[in-house]
């Protein structure tokens, strides 16, 4: 999952070199930059570069997609009381929402103006996910439970503030990740 977010950072590199080559070739050695025809900052190309280096991006959607498959997975690790794999897909779900707000601060909300997405994810950072915390720490599924659900109630909260009332989560059925074991217990592979 780091590698989406490595990729990333190279492509922002690699779009900054370009733009770094494109800065000096204009306004410093045009003639000198020009000649050497490097494929670092070629201004023919440039623009193709550009647009290439935008269509490698992923869309802004792409960490809710991990969230909703992380937070599934908290959620049944939670049920098989697998408190140290619940406590990962906890920190996974956060770092993933707050690379959502990284990308896409200020979505339209429903009257058309932006949404201040860090204060509700702080809200949230404050409030539900500490207590989700807290229950994993103290083993406790009844408290899990309840507040694996308010957790839900934020996401969707959110989404209703970032004007997308049909992404309403819930608690999932199945989908939980199918190559990790959940059970605490297991005793293959050693
Ligand atoms: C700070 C605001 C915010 C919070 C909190 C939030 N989301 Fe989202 N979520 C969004 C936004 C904005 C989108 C739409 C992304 C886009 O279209 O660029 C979205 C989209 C999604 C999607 C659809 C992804 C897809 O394109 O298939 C899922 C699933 C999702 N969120 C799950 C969750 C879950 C589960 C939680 C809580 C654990 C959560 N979200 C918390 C803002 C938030």
């Amino acid at each position: 999952m780091m590698n989406t977010n490595r990729i990333r950072s190279l492509q922002m590199l690699a779009l900054g070199a370009i733009l770094g080559g494109l800065f000096v070739s204009s306004w410093e050695r045009p003639a000198a930059m020009a000649q050497q025809n490097t494929p670092q900052a070629n201004p023919a190309t440039m623009p193709a570069d550009l647009a290439h280096l935008k269509d490698l991006i992923p869309p802004n959607s792409h960490p809710m997609v991990e969230v909703g498959m992380f937070a599934a997975n908290l959620w049944f690790a939670g049920q098989k009381r697998n408190w140290p794999l619940a406590n990962y897909y906890l920190n996974e779900t956060r770092n993933r929402i707050r690379w959502e707000v990284h990308l896409n601060p200020g979505p339209k909300g429903p009257d058309g103006n932006p949404v201040d997405m860090q204060s509700i994810f702080d809200g949230i950072d404050n409030g539900t996910l500490p207590k989700v915390r807290k229950a994993i720490e103290m083993k406790d599924s009844k408290e899990f439970t309840v507040q694996y659900k308010r957790l839900l109630e934020e996401c969707y909260s959110c989404h209703k503030a970032a004007a997308r009332p049909y992404l309403r989560p819930m608690v999932p059925v199945s989908g939980a990740q199918p190559i990790l074991n959940l059970d605490p217990e297991a005793a293959w592979p050693q």
